[in-house]
């Protein structure tokens, strides 16, 4: 957006920001050491735009550079309704619908999104050409309990336990947030 695009320019220290779409960087090739996709999958509904963004970001970072994509997990919004009292028959029937369509209902009041399953964001990562690939859960399988209570023992537990499970592959899904972090492959010649 060209206004946080301000911002960014004109803190300090100033950062050097420009507007673009993540399918189509204003970027030469192989032209930064990391890349981080830290938003635009949330709200790319359509697969291929999905892998272009991810591929775009292969593209830019160096080879044997990191890439970091975030995506919100496909669970995130019904442990949400529960965990702010908003679960009632309505929500319920939109936690029933997330299992087989990931696309964001914005009349419960979010933007267009789409939720990912871990292995459809492992499966569009490696389309991608990823390779090394480790998916994090980043909140936690406790991540409710932190949110109510918002700092303490038990925030301070569920972090832990947040460190302890991130990269198990049976949790990432209940974390709100999942973040695949790979490699752009030290033989892509593609630059
Ligand atoms: C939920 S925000 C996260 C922003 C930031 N990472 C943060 O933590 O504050 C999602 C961001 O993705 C951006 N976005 C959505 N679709 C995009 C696209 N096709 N290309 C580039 N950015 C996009 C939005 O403008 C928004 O800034």
């Amino acid at each position: 957006m060209p206004g946080h695009v301000e911002q960014a320019r004109s803190g300090e220290p100033p950062i050097d920001a420009v507007v673009g779409d993540a399918r189509e960087l204003p970027e030469p090739d192989a032209s930064y050491d990391a890349a981080l996709l830290l938003g635009p999958l949330y709200h790319l509904p359509e697969r291929a735009d999905r892998v272009r963004a991810i591929r775009e970001a292969i593209r830019v970072t160096r080879p044997g550079g990191p890439v970091v994509v975030a995506a919100i997990s496909r669970f995130a919004a019904p442990i949400d309704f529960v965990s702010t009292g908003r679960f009632d028959e309505r929500t319920a029937a939109e936690a029933r619908r997330l299992v087989t369509d990931g696309v964001n209902d914005p009349s419960t009041g979010f933007t267009q999104a789409y939720f990912h399953r871990v292995a459809e964001l492992r499966d569009e990562c490696v389309e991608a050409g990823l390779t090394d690939l480790v998916i994090h859960g980043v909140e936690g399988p406790a991540w409710p309990a932190a949110e109510a209570t918002q700092s303490g023992p038990i925030f301070d537990a569920a972090l832990s336990l947040a460190r302890v499970y991130s990269a198990e592959p049976d949790l990432a899904a209940v974390s709100a947030h999942l973040l695949a972090i790979g490699v752009r492959s030290a033989r892509d010649g593609r630059a």
